[in-house]
Parts: structure tokens; C-alpha cells; sequence
């Protein structure tokens, strides 16, 4: 490989582009970096301290933030959720975290050939010039529906109904909003993940980038 790989995701929640990052990352061998995650520390961080968050709060623990804090299992619950996408719709928060994802996708460690970044903004707004580009969606049922099973599985009481109006209350947040709002980019390629496995919208995604690999000489 001659240049390194940029792979940028944006997605509705719960569409199945974490997953899909995940297998790509490891195939190609990608830093990957779920963005979303950053937005759920900092909203976690906002329920926990209360009165005390403030910006400069959120800029000392973002420039000692390390990837593996971003695996906590407390930034999956939905009310994290819910306080994340009320954050992100501040255009100063969203410039705090704006260098910590810069930095991930454009120097990622030297043992990556590159990196793959998911979530609101990332054709858009924070890698611009990737190389690939995908816009990754699914009916808001079957989103509930992955989404209720996942929140289920980690012992998470919440019933089907929640998660869906929880869902569909993000959506009009993050699709709406005046900063950084989601959209598919007109360079990103859709992938609707509706009726298909993991795998087979896997080999759909490594079969677009295969090719285009390939006649860049990068494969
Ligand atoms: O992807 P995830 O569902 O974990 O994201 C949580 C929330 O963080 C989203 O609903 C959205 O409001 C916000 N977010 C964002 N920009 C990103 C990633 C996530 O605004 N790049």
C-alpha cells in the first residue's frame, strides 16, 4: 500500500455502520474510531457532573482522552444516548472534539494502513477528501429492532417502544439540526442494510473497495 486509506461512515443510529466499521477496519487494517462515542463521554460526562460541566471541563478530558475510555460499557445506555445528541448539536463542543478526530483519521499509528471513522459528520465535515465514502441507513423498525436486541443483551431494561421513540427522537435531532447535521454526502455511496446479513453488506462494501484499491494500484 502506497498511500494511506481513509474510510468515512455516516449513519442514522443503530443502521449497523459500527459493525460494518468494525469488519472493514480489521480486513483492511484500519484504525477505527467510532465518533459517536465521543459525543456519549462527553453527555456522560454532563449527567455525572451536573452544574459543574462547563467547555473547559470537556477540553481537559477530551486532550487526555485515550481510545480505549471510549469502550466503556456505560456510554451505550439510551439516556447517555439521549444527552449525547443534545450536546452535539453545540457548535463548541463539536469544535473541541474536532482535532481528536482529525488526528485519528489523518495520523492514524503507523502499524494501520489507515483509518475508518463512523457517525453524523464524518463526509462531510471531518474527512472531507476520504477515499471512500458510504452513507449507511435501515428502516427505522429494523433499527429499533437491532438496537432493543443489543440494549437487551447487555441487561439493559428497556422495552421495545423506548428504544424506537428514543430513536426516531435522535434522528430529527441529528438530521435537523444547524451544526454538522446528517447527511448523505452526494460523493458517499448508499448502503441500505435493511434485508441484508452483516456479512453480505460486508462483501458489498469490501467488493466497492476492492476495486477502486486495485485501479489505484493500492491492492
Ligand atoms: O453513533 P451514536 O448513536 O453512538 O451517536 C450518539 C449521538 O452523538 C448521535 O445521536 C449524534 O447526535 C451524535 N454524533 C454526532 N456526530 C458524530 C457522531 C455522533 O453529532 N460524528
Amino acid at each position: 500500500m502506497n498511500k494511506i486509506i481513509q474510510v468515512a461512515i455516516d449513519s442514522p443510529a443503530a443502521a449497523g455502520a459500527g459493525t460494518q466499521a468494525k469488519m472493514i477496519a480489521n480486513y483492511f487494517n484500519l484504525l477505527y474510531l467510532d465518533t459517536g462515542k465521543i459525543y456519549r463521554f462527553i453527555g456522560y460526562l454532563k449527567i455525572q457532573k451536573k452544574k459543574k460541566f462547563n467547555y473547559s471541563l470537556v477540553k481537559n478530558e477530551i486532550k487526555k482522552l485515550k481510545l480505549k475510555s471510549l469502550d466503556n460499557k456505560v456510554l451505550i445506555s439510551n439516556k447517555v444516548a439521549l444527552e449525547a445528541a443534545i450536546i452535539a448539536k453545540d457548535p463548541k463542543i463539536r469544535k473541541i472534539v474536532f482535532k481528536f478526530q482529525k488526528k485519528c483519521a489523518y495520523k492514524p499509528p503507523k502499524k494501520f494502513n489507515g483509518s475508518v471513522l463512523d457517525g453524523r459528520d464524518i463526509t462531510s465535515v471531518i474527512v472531507k477528501d476520504a477515499m471512500f465514502k458510504f452513507f449507511i441507513t435501515a428502516n427505522i423498525k429494523t433499527r429499533a429492532l437491532r438496537r432493543y436486541k443489543e440494549l437487551r443483551s447487555i441487561k439493559n431494561k428497556i422495552s421495545y417502544n423506548e428504544v424506537l421513540k428514543s430513536i426516531k427522537k435522535r434522528d430529527k435531532s441529528d438530521f435537523n439540526r444547524r451544526y454538522s447535521p446528517l447527511k448523505k454526502t452526494k460523493d458517499s455511496i448508499l448502503i441500505n442494510t435493511t434485508n441484508l446479513t452483516k456479512r453480505s453488506c460486508f462483501l458489498k462494501i469490501k467488493k466497492i473497495m476492492e476495486k477502486k484499491l486495485r485501479l489505484n494500484g493500492n491492492f
